[in-house]
């Protein structure tokens, strides 16, 4: 049986220049999609996928992301006093228990593969998960939760995929695909940042991993690749010549929280989907003259 994913590393150490200024003291992390920092979502995907212990891989000027994952005794305090139990329940139940969060520093900006290899020793001779935080998944169960349905089947390596266009294949890691293997197939290629015109498929890798720990090894003598930087997308590929390598098919929607129009198409979608502001931003929206 395929030994259980216990951890999950979620790298935000990324400088957010694509959101400046707002970005200029609050990490890009703590951006909010209608009612919870964008990190929070991916936090709580690890969490209902079953995973145990959350890895921060964080830099300077992250500190809110600490604070955001405390418990905040005023906070509390004074929400139970004024009679607000309902808020104060919601605020404690979305906090990780205590010693549930590990924080480590990437020091230098060196890339993703970087940022995991730095969370090497918290994670130790054990498969894990990877979630970034910029990808907001909408999708029931999470994503994280489909891709380990596959794994408690077939174990190994996961990624999980969706389709995007030629246009925007060239921001992403594209594979190809081999054999089904029940809900999941076979990886038979993986490119990081294709030139526009040469990617393998219309499969992006969506921003979710399921990773056995040798890769921290590969990591840790990984040459730099597209954009000048230590790519995870690449060790993958090394491992993938003599590991078991497979896809999930995300049932859901992602929004690409780390461009303005995707994180404004997060804020919009999930607002719908929310009852607390469905109905008002439904009206806003049939009001706006195009
Ligand atoms: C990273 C990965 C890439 C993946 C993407 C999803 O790229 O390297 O393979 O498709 O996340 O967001 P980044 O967005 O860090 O450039």
């Amino acid at each position: 049986m395929a030994k259980r994913i216990r951890k999950a590393v979620i790298p935000v150490a990324g400088l957010g220049t694509r959101f400046l200024p707002a970005t200029k003291a609050v990490p890009k992390e703590m951006l909010t999609v209608v009612d919870r920092p964008v990190v929070q979502y991916a936090v709580e995907e690890a969490f209902e996928a079953g995973v145990e212990h959350v890895i921060f891989v964080t830099g300077r000027g992250k500190v809110l992301i600490e604070d955001h994952f405390d418990y905040q005794y005023e906070l509390d305090a004074t929400l139970r006093e004024r009679g607000k139990t309902e808020m104060a329940d919601l605020v404690e139940a979305q906090t990780p228990a205590a010693g549930a969060v590990s924080f480590t520093r990437q020091q230098k900006p060196l890339g993703l593969g970087h940022a995991v290899w730095c969370a090497r020793d918290l994670v130790g001779d054990e498969p894990f998960a990877v979630l970034l935080p910029d990808m907001v998944m909408d999708g029931e169960p999470g994503c994280l939760k489909q891709m380990m349905d596959a794994y408690d089947e077939i174990g190994g390596n996961i990624i999980a995929v969706q389709e995007t266009t030629p246009e925007l294949a060239h921001k992403y890691g594209i594979v190809a695909t081999g054999q089904a293997h029940g809900r999941a197939f076979e990886i038979t290629d993986m490119v990081e940042k294709p030139a526009p015109g040469t990617a393998p498929s219309n499969l992006y890798i969506n921003g979710r991993y399921i990773l056995q720990p040798r890769i921290m090894e590969l990591l840790a003598t990984q040459s730099t690749g597209a954009g000048g930087e230590i790519q995870l997308t690449d060790a993958m590929l090394t491992m993938m010549e003599t590991d078991p390598f497979f896809g999930v098919s995300f049932a859901g929607r992602t929004f690409d929280c780390g461009s303005k129009a995707g994180f404004l198409e997060a804020n919009i979608m999930l607002a719908l989907k929310n009852p607390d502001t469905r109905d008002d931003v439904l009206e806003m929206l049939k009001a706006v003259d195009l």
